[in-house]
C-alpha cells in the first residue's frame, strides 16, 4: 500500500435519522483509539451534515456529502453546491455512485463537471466507477471502466492534472449491497487497471498518490484482505457502516 493512508468512507445512502446519525459519530468515538492508522470518512443524507458535523467535534473524522451540483447558486430546485456543503463543513464528496448512474441517469459527462466544480471549489471528490453483471460477463469490465474514467475525468485529462488528493472508488454494481464481494484478486486486478490508467494520462507520480477504493459488500471479515491487496487503498462501506459495531471492525482492520 506504499505511503497512501488508507480511507475507511462509510456512505450512509438514504438511511439514519439525526438522532441515529449522532448516535452513531458517538459511538465511532468512542470505539477508535486514533492509532488506527487511517483516515475515517462518514457521508450522511444532505439533511443530517450539519448535526453530524457537531458531532464530530475535533475527533478528525471527514464528512462528504453523498452528491452535489456543479453550479455555486441559482435556479436549480431540489440541488444542493459545493459551497454549502463547504459551509456545513464538509471536505469530500461522494460523485457517480453507480446508484446516481443507474436510478438517477447521471451520466460521465454530468459527474465530470461535478468532479470539475468540486475541485475548483476545494472539495474533495470520490468518484465512483464500476461495472454491472452484464457488462463483467460479457468481457467488457476493463472497457467500461476506462470509459468512465475518461468521461468522468475528462476535465482533469484536458488541463492534464488530476489532484493527487482525489478519490476514486471502484465498487463493481453487482457486488453492491447483494452480499457478493469481488474476491480481493478480482478487486486488485481491476485497482490496478486504473492506477495503469492514471500513469498513462497523467504521470507515475499522481498514479502512486492516488487512493483507490474498493467498495461492495465490505464486512469486517473480508476487510484485511481486500486491504491487502497493493492497490486497495481503503472501502467505501454502504450498509456496513450504517452500525459501530459493523463499521468498527472495518476500520480497525489492521488489527487482524
Ligand atoms: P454495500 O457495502 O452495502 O454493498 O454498499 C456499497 C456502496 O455502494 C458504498 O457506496
Amino acid at each position: 500500500m506504499g505511503a497512501r493512508t488508507p480511507l475507511i468512507a462509510g456512505n450512509w445512502k438514504m438511511n439514519l435519522n439525526s438522532e441515529e446519525s449522532v448516535n452513531l459519530v458517538k459511538a465511532l468515538k468512542e470505539g477508535i483509539t486514533g492509532n488506527e492508522g487511517v483516515d475515517i470518512l462518514v457521508s450522511p443524507t444532505f439533511v443530517n451534515l450539519a448535526v453530524v458535523k457537531l458531532s464530530i467535534g475535533d475527533s478528525g473524522i471527514l464528512l462528504a456529502a453523498q452528491n452535489m451540483h456543479y453550479e455555486k447558486n441559482g435556479a436549480y430546485t431540489g440541488e444542493i453546491s459545493s459551497q454549502m456543503l463547504l459551509d456545513v463543513g464538509c471536505t469530500h464528496v461522494i460523485l457517480g455512485h453507480s446508484e446516481r448512474r443507474s436510478i438517477f441517469k447521471e451520466t460521465s459527462e454530468f459527474i465530470n463537471h461535478k468532479a470539475k466544480a468540486a475541485t475548483e471549489m476545494g472539495l474533495i471528490p470520490i468518484v465512483c466507477i464500476g461495472e454491472t453483471i452484464e457488462e463483467r460477463e460479457a468481457g467488457n469490465a476493463f472497457a467500461v471502466i476506462k470509459d468512465q474514467l475518461n468521461g468522468s475525468l475528462k476535465n482533469f485529462k484536458d488541463v492534464g492534472k488530476l489532484p493527487a488528493s482525489t478519490v476514486l472508488a471502484y465498487e463493481p454494481v453487482w457486488a453492491i449491497g447483494t452480499g457478493k464481494t469481488a474476491s480481493p484478486e478480482q478487486a486488485q486486478e481491476i485497482h490496478l487497471f486504473i492506477r495503469q490508467w492514471i500513469t498513462d494520462n497523467f504521470n507515475p507520480e499522481t498514479a502512486s498518490q492516488i487512493r483507490i477504493l474498493y467498495g461492495g459488500s465490505v464486512k469486517g471479515d473480508n476487510a484485511s484482505e481486500l486491504m491487502g491487496k497493493p492497490d486497495i487503498d481503503g472501502a467505501l462501506v454502504g450498509g456496513a457502516s450504517l452500525t459501530a459495531d459493523a463499521f468498527l471492525p472495518i476500520i480497525k482492520f489492521k488489527e487482524n
